[in-house]
């Protein structure tokens, strides 16, 4: 079986409600209409009902009367809902006519429905930046507790089954936060391992990247690295990390055992932690192209619930696997 056909038959036993905040843009009605027939969630639109409607019929698409459809500009919780936004964000100042203007925005609506139990996790993105999908999210949502920072994990699957776990490693992080400190890039790698764990389905074994292993190079850069292996074998102990390991001496077992001779994981690692955004979404991009892999997610982690964020570019099948993923996220299994 697919791996994503598998995410979809473990999704189904739990039955969550999924938000599609994008509710009249056309690859997501066309994604909604088919997750419908495959039944492996539940579907929230949020848009005008008529609007929907109209989009489709003239789109043919047969399964959308399955759907619960949300209008934000006449939603019977909007009060409920800006009083929430004031209480949350008192500390910003934020009064409620400004939060009455805001909770018509549906990217604004969406997680304040997962804030108030109306929801369980969103996926947006094909017609909004990255920013304007996350700003709410971080707002409203938060981190889960203990980790301070969102990131965003790829699973990359390869034709070629050498590398990682069978043809499979995790990336992180590809999305979201462009330079972590030392702090944060641990966080990321131990929410990286889960990520692992909950939806690749594989015991993790985490390299922590840099341009030095083990010392061969001497630079702030590297240190930055070397304390954030420290911190996340602090934050995780049951998971396997190591690090500082450049890119070779992670993934070949021979060098890995040249340049890091007695390591369990140089070699043989099956998921890398890039020390910045830059490195790790230039990254899973080349890997991607010129390898041809497959690329899952990006899979947002450490946010206090399931809210992923598709590219403007995805297909219809993205918008798919993502909702099958967050739903797999929602289940509590991440
Ligand atoms: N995790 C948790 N909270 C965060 C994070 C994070 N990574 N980043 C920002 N926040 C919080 C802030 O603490 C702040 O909270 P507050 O309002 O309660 O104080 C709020 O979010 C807004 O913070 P800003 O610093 O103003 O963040 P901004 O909204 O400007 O930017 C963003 C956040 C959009 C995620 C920015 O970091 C960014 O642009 N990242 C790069 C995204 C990107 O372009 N990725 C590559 C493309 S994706 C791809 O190729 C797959």
């Amino acid at each position: 079986m697919e791996f994503i056909d598998h995410l979809k038959e473990k999704a189904k036993a739990s039955r969550q409600r999924i938000v599609l905040p994008e509710g009249t843009e056309e690859r997501t009605l066309k994604a909604a209409d088919i997750i419908l027939a495959e039944n492996f969630c539940d579907i929230i639109l949020i848009g005008n009902e008529q609007a929907i409607k109209a989009k489709a019929e003239s789109l043919l698409l047969r399964n959308l009367h399955l759907a619960k459809i949300v209008d934000p500009e006449n939603h019977e919780k909007i009060e409920s809902y800006s009083d929430l936004m004031v209480e949350l964000r008192k500390s910003k100042g934020l009064t409620k006519e400004q939060a009455l203007k805001l909770i018509k925005d549906p990217l604004y609506l969406s997680v304040l429905m997962i804030k108030s139990g109306d929801a369980d996790g969103e996926v947006a993105g094909a017609d909004n930046s990255t920013g304007d999908v996350l700003r709410p999210a971080f707002q409203y949502v938060k981190t889960m507790p203990g980790i301070s920072v969102v990131s965003g994990a790829f699973i990359m699957i390869f034709k070629d089954k050498e590398f990682g776990e069978d043809g499979m490693m995790v990336f992180a992080d590809c999305a979201v936060h462009p330079n972590p400190t030392a702090e944060e890039l641990a966080e990321i790698a131990v929410a990286t391992g889960r990520t692992t764990q909950a939806i690749a389905g594989f015991e993790p074994r985490i390299a922590m990247l840099s341009f030095s292993t083990k010392g061969s190079a001497k630079h702030e850069m590297v240190d930055k690295v070397v304390r954030a292996t420290q911190l996340a074998k602090e934050m995780a102990p049951d998971l396997k990390i190591e690090g500082e390991l450049q890119a070779d001496a992670a993934i070949i077992v021979e060098i890995g055992q040249k340049k890091a001779p007695g390591s369990e994981i140089a070699g043989k690692a099956n998921v890398l932690v890039f020390p910045t955004l830059e490195t790790g979404n230039i990254a899973y991009k080349l890997v991607q192209r010129m390898a041809h892999a497959e690329a899952i997610g990006p899979i947002l982690q450490g946010m206090a619930a399931p809210i992923n964020d598709l590219s403007r570019g995805c297909s219809v099948s993205d918008i798919v696997n993502l909702v099958a993923i967050t739903a797999n996220q929602c289940a509590g299994t991440v």
